[in-house]
């Protein structure tokens, strides 16, 4: 039971980076897609799955694809494509290679090696890697791998390295790419996604009667802005699916757009942190951009278009250290938004609700890894029979504890390669506890590129921005002590020095206090009555 409540509480904290003083935010912005608007999981995936397959059957990819339905327990946010060989690569912050799949296929570390010999990427290399960022991406990712999956299993083409030929016709990865790029940008620009959402909102899109108790909290005390890269009408649905339909609502009803001082859609976010565009204003009767930039100040009520993040500032009279934006893209809502503006950032992550989980019913892998790591550190070292596990242990013949000074001069080797498959073992079943491609932000005890970013750009996280209410509006989130790897090697020698010393000391007392005692051989120490003058007292 109590496990249960520490599990649930664990969902309703907002994470913290670096230190944020609520208090000192005159402004919140938000995002809207996946952030307020939070679709179902994998309802929406698999409709955007659904949508994407069949574009491309409809372009000419042969009708057999319509044979794969959407897998969740498959893709995971922040992978990437890369165009030239259609694999799936999941990299660190520095591109090291992590994992590696070819459809449906994990390559081993030899295969790896053939294609990447260095087993990592040049990820600046935008051309050819493709960064599958956001939750809209997830659809995409599968496709990927259903694509290669296909055509590898077809036998009327033949696999190359670069793609599949079949007669004079080749299907380069790098045109297939494009294919579900084009289509994916044909799904949402031309509103096929939005249309298909909005006919069953129910069905994809989670209604929190807390959104509506959220803001108007937020607006009692700072300035409350929406700024997101969908277009006015469906934005105008959505907000008021979340804030007008009365069901389970506590709060009386009233117009959505009311709840923001300011609403901008058609923002083209990360453009929108840098040069922006033209500000329109939006005929909220009609959907319709008026002609010609909008200068004036900021009139309440009215909907504009485009603009950019200083155009908000100006309007909103604010700076941007003092806003807080609420998003879920790490590039387009976060990463740009700190790097560009200096605005405070908190990311909406709903993946965090698994990941928690995860890590909260598989602690023991987590501790064995941990344990891993630092018995192949002191092979090193020290040989310390109590920190190695029993099965690696290497300790010397006789059984005894051996200190190890391997310097440049050692010729000795320690054999690590059955430490080193025991990590690999670890790594990959930890992996698979979160779904087939792993964890969004680890794997093993490696970072993914996804979690840097996180850790770098995002001041505070949470698995929804509901979880805002579970904090005063003068809170102070303070961001946990970090020590650099110097510093934790001196803090954790002090530590041992400290625990050295009060063990003398504790002897030491203990052999004062019998000293001090008349009776030598009394055999007592801190309970010896005459040490004690308090224990003898009778009452
Ligand atoms: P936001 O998260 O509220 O800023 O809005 C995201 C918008 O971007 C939605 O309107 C999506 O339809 C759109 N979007 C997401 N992914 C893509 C894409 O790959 N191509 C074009 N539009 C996209
Ligand atoms: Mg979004």
């Amino acid at each position: 039971m109590e496990l249960r409540n520490a599990k649930k509480e664990i969902h309703h904290r907002v994470f913290v980076n670096r230190s944020l003083t609520l208090e000192n935010i005159k402004c919140y912005g938000f995002d809207m897609d996946y952030t307020l608007a939070v679709y179902k999981s994998p309802e929406y995936e698999s409709l955007g799955f659904e949508l994407l397959r069949d574009r491309l059957v409809s372009i000419g990819y042969p009708h057999e694809l319509l044979g794969y339905s959407y897998d969740p327990t498959f893709p995971t946010r922040g992978l990437v494509y890369d165009t030239l060989y259609g694999n799936l690569l999941k990299i660190d912050s520095n591109g090291n290679i992590l994992v590696c799949t070819h459809g449906f296929e994990y390559l081993r570390g030899e295969q790896v090696d053939e294609y990447y010999p260095n087993k990592f990427i040049q990820r600046d290399d935008t051309d050819r890697f493709y960064v599958l960022n956001t939750l809209f991406n997830l659809s995409e990712t599968y496709l990927y791998a259903c694509l290669v999956d296909f055509f590898n299993r077809t036998s009327r083409y033949k696999n190359c390295l670069k793609g599949f030929k079949h007669g004079d016709l080749f299907m380069s990865h790098r045109s297939m790419f494009q294919d579900v790029r084009d289509a994916m940008d044909h799904l949402h620009d031309t509103g096929t996604l939005k249309e298909r959402t909005l006919k069953n909102l129910e069905k994809y899109v989670i209604k929190d009667p807390r959104l509506p108790v959220l803001l108007n909290r937020i607006k009692e005390v700072a300035k409350v802005f929406l700024a997101t890269n969908s277009d006015f009408n469906y934005t105008e649905a959505i907000m008021k699916y979340l804030l007008e339909s009365p069901a389970g609502f506590k709060s009386p009803r009233k117009p959505w757009r009311s709840y923001f001082d300011l609403v901008v859609v058609d923002t083209k976010k990360p453009l929108f942190f840098a040069g922006g565009t033209v500000l329109r204003q939006v005929d909220t009767d009609t959907g319709k951009l008026r002609i010609g930039t909008y200068t004036g100040d900021l009139q309440h009520g009215t909907v504009y278009s485009g603009g950019s993040s200083d155009i908000v500032c100006d309007l909103l009279d604010v700076r941007g250290k003092d806003i807080l934006y609420v998003g879920d893209h790490i590039f387009g809502d976060i990463l740009k938004s700190k790097k560009r503006q200096g605005w405070k950032t908190f990311l909406v992550v709903p993946e965090l609700v698994k990941e928690l989980h995860v890590w909260t019913d598989k602690t023991s892998m987590f501790e064995e890894l941990r344990h891993l790591d630092i018995f192949l550190a002191e092979l090193y070292h020290k040989s310390d029979e109590h920190s190695s596990p029993a099965s690696f242990s290497s300790t010397t013949q006789n059984g005894s504890t051996a200190e190890r000074h391997l310097d440049s001069g050692t010729q000795e080797c320690p054999d690590i390669s059955a430490i080193q498959s025991r990590i690999k073992m670890v790594t990959y079943g930890m992996d698979l506890c979160y779904g087939k491609m792993g964890s969004l932000l680890r794997c093993g005890s490696t970072k993914t590129l996804f979690a840097s970013q996180l850790l770098r750009y995002a001041d505070i996280y949470s698995t929804t921005c509901l979880n805002l209410l579970n904090y005063p509006f003068s809170y102070l989130f303070r961001a946990p002590h970090v020590l650099l790897p110097h510093e934790a090697a001196v803090e954790s020698q002090t530590k041992e020095q400290i625990t050295e010393l009060s063990e003398h000391m504790l002897k030491s007392t203990i052999i004062k206090r019998q000293c001090e005692c008349d009776d030598g051989d009394c055999g007592q120490d801190d309970n010896c009555a005459r040490n004690n003058p308090a224990s003898s007292t009778e009452t």
